[in-house]
């Protein structure tokens, strides 16, 4: 402690002393959730932020606020709340738009997450110009998201899917990128940004370009980076970014697809009924214009409002300093868990991942890890995670996750290093049992 009464490690990425007191631990209290206690009346530790973040008071008043005071159906309606309601719904777009520097709200669609955002571009752009013969490459650390589209597409088209490796540490260098789109020339390199289960943080502008350079159309898996670090598509370039509400303290069931407009204004829409159209005849119809065209049927209007709630949050706190607050601790997790004998950290170190700790232990199921750390009150995630091809590779079948958010603290994370600790003195053959520390 130093004499301001700050918790100081000396765990720093870049070895200097990090104040892990909890500049972030005052927004705790924004998140009812965190107060309730699980198991045997243990505190929540939460731990499963990959998958979903909690969300904070300020989200949940906002869509409590659009049903209770102007809720109703948009753009359709001519009285008061209607046009309240597409106003709402449109000034979200806006903040989202500006919140990724697009362009134009324009190339923000609104859709139900990053798997039906993926799903519209292989349906509507890979429909339209992908055939038999075609590559779309994607890496190996993809979630399903990003390969289980791109297999549909291959058995409607007959066009191929092909993967690029890992490489070392857990990371795929610019080389082989380059070499697998020299070799493959694919029409769609689609690759994460930060992956789910590694944590590793790939070099997005520079894919790009590098993909750019090929002639290829890029989409990036923002899902776990958008919550996480600025996402400047202007500056990345991709020609489309998906990422999910509920990752970003944000209401489930909603999610963006942005796109450049001039790719969006050639697309074909995917799913057709109300909203999406100009007009309809009996022999035909013609479809609306951006972003409305991608927008078929009732819009998830709360779920709208209720990102631009959690985005307006965490710009506020941040982004800079929520990264760093989750590196720091995700490099006391790291280094806590790999000095644990019998445990693997499967991912890179924390100089080159975000806040994601995946890891095993020696003969241990990791969904017995998981339900041990839930007696003691902490929630992480135990499985493929939805990457099987990634564990395939790994030789693995499963790992146990714990990823942070800015509400998680350094005693939580410490925590965690304990309870694996015992569980691994607990669980592991006596004979390579080590002495407690
Ligand atoms: C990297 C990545 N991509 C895609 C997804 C799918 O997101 P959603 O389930 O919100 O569609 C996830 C969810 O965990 C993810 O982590």
């Amino acid at each position: 402690m130093t004499s301001s009464g700050k918790q100081i490690t000396d765990c720093g990425t870049d070895q200097r002393p990090i104040d892990l007191s909890g500049e972030l631990a005052k927004y705790r209290d924004d998140f009812p959730i965190l107060s309730r206690t699980v198991s045997s009346g243990e505190p929540l530790i939460f731990l499963d932020n990959a998958a979903s973040t909690q969300r904070p008071r300020v989200v949940i008043d906002a869509i409590s606020q659009c049903y209770e005071e102007y809720y109703a159906n948009v753009h359709r309606g001519i009285h008061t709340l209607s046009e309240e309601s597409t106003q709402r719904y449109e000034r979200a777009r806006k903040t989202v738009a500006d919140f990724l520097h697009a362009d134009s709200p324009k190339e923000i669609i609104f859709c139900a997450g990053t798997t039906a955002a993926i799903n519209t571009v292989a349906r509507s752009w890979g429909d339209a110009n992908i055939g038999a013969g075609d590559t779309i490459l994607v890496t190996i650390a993809e979630h399903h998201a990003n390969i289980v589209p791109w297999h549909q597409l291959a058995e409607r088209t007959g066009c191929k899917v092909e993967f690029i490796p890992l490489g070392e540490d857990y990371t795929i260098a610019d080389e082989q990128v380059a070499e697998a789109l020299e070799r493959w020339q694919p029409k769609l390199f689609s690759f994460v940004a930060t992956s789910n289960v590694l944590g590793t943080e790939f070099p997005v502008s520079r894919w790009v370009s590098l993909a750019h350079q090929h002639n290829a159309t890029v989409l990036v898996d923002a899902a776990q980076a958008a919550p996480h670090e600025e996402v400047d598509v202007r500056a990345w370039n991709a020609d489309f970014v998906v990422f999910s509400g509920h990752k970003i303290c944000g209401p489930g069931g909603i999610g963006v697809l942005y796109g450049k407009e001039h790719l969006l204004e050639a697309m074909p829409p995917f799913l057709g009924g109300g909203a999406m159209i100009h007009r309809v005849t009996t022999s035909g119809f013609e479809p609306a214009g951006l972003p409305e065209k991608f927008e078929a049927g009732t819009p998830p209007i709360a779920d709208a409002i209720g990102l631009e709630a959690a985005i307006s949050y965490v710009s506020e706190i941040g982004l800079e300093r929520i990264a760093a607050h989750e590196r720091a601790l995700c490099h006391v997790a790291d280094r806590g868990l790999r000095e644990i004998d019998g445990v693997r950290v499967i991912g890179p170190g924390p100089e080159k991942k975000g806040g994601i700790v995946s890891f095993v232990i020696d003969r241990v199921h990791s969904h017995d890890v998981a339900q041990q750390l839930d007696t003691t009150g902490i929630a992480v995630r135990a499985g493929h995670h939805c990457t099987m091809p990634l564990h395939k590779a790994l030789g693995l079948s499963s790992t146990t996750r714990a990823s942070f958010y800015l509400y998680n603290t350094i005693d939580e994370v410490h925590r965690l290093i304990d309870a694996v600790r015992e569980l691994q003195v607990k669980f592991a053959p006596s004979g390579r049992r080590r002495r407690r520390r």
